[in-house]
Formats: C-alpha cells, structure tokens, sequence
C-alpha cells in the first residue's frame, strides 16, 4: 500500500471515529454562501455528516461523495430528515466514479484540508466539471498574516497527527495550475477562511490574455 493510500485509511478510521455535528452551526454563514454557489448538476466532495444539505437549493441535482461510511450514514440520516433527494456515496476525492464533464458545480466545504492529496483531489474535480462548469469551496487556509501563519505552523503537527487536518495549504495554487480563473475570492477572519469560484476561462478571455 502506498503512504497516499495508508494516510487515506488513517483519515478515514479518523472521522468514523469522530462523534456527530451534523447539525454544528459552526461556518453556517459559509456553508450558506457556499451552497449559493451551486446549480444544476452538483458534486459535493466529502459531505462529511450532511451539514451542507439545509443550505442547498431545491434546483440542484446533488450528488456527494464521502470517504467514511459512518460519517455517509449520517449525511444520509440527514438528507432523509430534510426530505432533500441526493445521490450519496462512499468514494475518494482523488478517484471520482465519474466521466469526464458530467457536473455544472463541484464543491468542497472544509475537505480539502483533511484528503491527504488535495491536489490530485481537485484535478479530479475539475476532470469531471463541464466546460462551463464552476468549481466553489470554503476551507481554512494558509493565512497571510505572518503571526497567525506562524501559529499555524506550530499547531499543524498536532491537528495532522490528531484530525488529519492540515493547515497550512491554499487550494489556490491547485486551482491555477489547472488553469481556472478565480471568479470570486474572498478572505476572512484573519485571512484563514477562504471562499473561492473559479472556473475554465471562455476561448476569448484566453485569446485576450496572449
Ligand atoms: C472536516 S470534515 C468536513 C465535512 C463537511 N464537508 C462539513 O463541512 O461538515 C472533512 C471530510 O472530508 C472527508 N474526506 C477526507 N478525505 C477524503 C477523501 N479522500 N475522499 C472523500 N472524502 C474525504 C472526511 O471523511 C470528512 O468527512
């Protein structure tokens, strides 16, 4: 097994173990923003227990993937309570039982800091978005701030070895290197939570940028 592989079994054992927040207001108002996001043909990335659901709109055809089955049973539980159709399945981020351009929105809320490949993660999500798809997320970041930054770096050994949850990362860096443009990026509370969109630029924004 590879260490990839190995890291996505301890993630997983990690958030079977973790008790339920489906229902944690925590990030609500990011949750909210995010699920805002979404049209059509949806894909969440690691649902977790379903927090997301309440916030999504009744137009979008969801589907979600979730690597823990425990926390999927909750996202499922949830889903039935709300009445909220969607697609639920155990899967991993980074080998989505998708073809190519099959989804409108692909969104991660909070994930990509605990799959242990969140690049691979995000070139998959983008293997799987439309031409015109959009690509939305909300998670804690690297922050810019030199003191928080710092803080960060002393506490991510610690989250890591505990959460599988890292710290430091900025899904950004993912996102331009698949060459999308960020349509709208927002920072708050200190620069730690970073709400992004992006998606393919059109022909023409390419022919403008040669
Ligand atoms: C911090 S929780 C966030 C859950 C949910 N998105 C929320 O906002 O409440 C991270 C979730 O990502 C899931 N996850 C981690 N690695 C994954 C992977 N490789 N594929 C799919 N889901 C993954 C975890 O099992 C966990 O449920």
């Amino acid at each position: 097994m590879t260490d990839e592989k190995k890291e996505t079994e301890r993630i997983r054992l990690i958030y079977d173990r973790r008790s339920g927040d489906e229902r944690s207001r925590a990030g609500g108002a990011d949750l909210r923003w995010l699920c805002s996001q979404a049209y059509g043909e949806t894909l969440e990335v690691g649902i977790g227990r379903g927090r997301t659901l309440p916030f999504y709109s009744s137009s979008v055809h969801l589907s979600a993937i979730e690597l823990s089955p425990v926390a999927l049973e909750g996202a499922r539980r949830r889903a039935r309570e709300l009445g909220r159709e969607a697609n639920l399945w155990l899967g991993d981020a980074t080998e989505l039982p998708y073809p190519d351009e099959h989804f409108d929105t692909v969104l991660f809320s909070f994930s990509l800091c605990t799959i242990p490949n969140d690049r691979a993660a995000i070139a998959e999500a983008v293997r799987v978005l439309r031409p015109l798809g959009r690509i939305a997320l909300v998670e804690h970041v690297r922050s810019p701030r030199l003191v928080i930054r710092g803080l960060e770096r002393i506490a991510e050994p610690l989250t890591v070895r505990c959460q599988g949850d890292h710290l430091l990362r900025d899904p950004l860096e993912h996102i331009l290197a698949e060459e999308r443009e960020v349509e709208y990026l927002e920072r708050r509370m200190l620069g730690l939570v970073e709400r992004l969109v992006a998606r393919k630029p059109e022909d023409n924004d390419l022919a403008q940028a040669v």
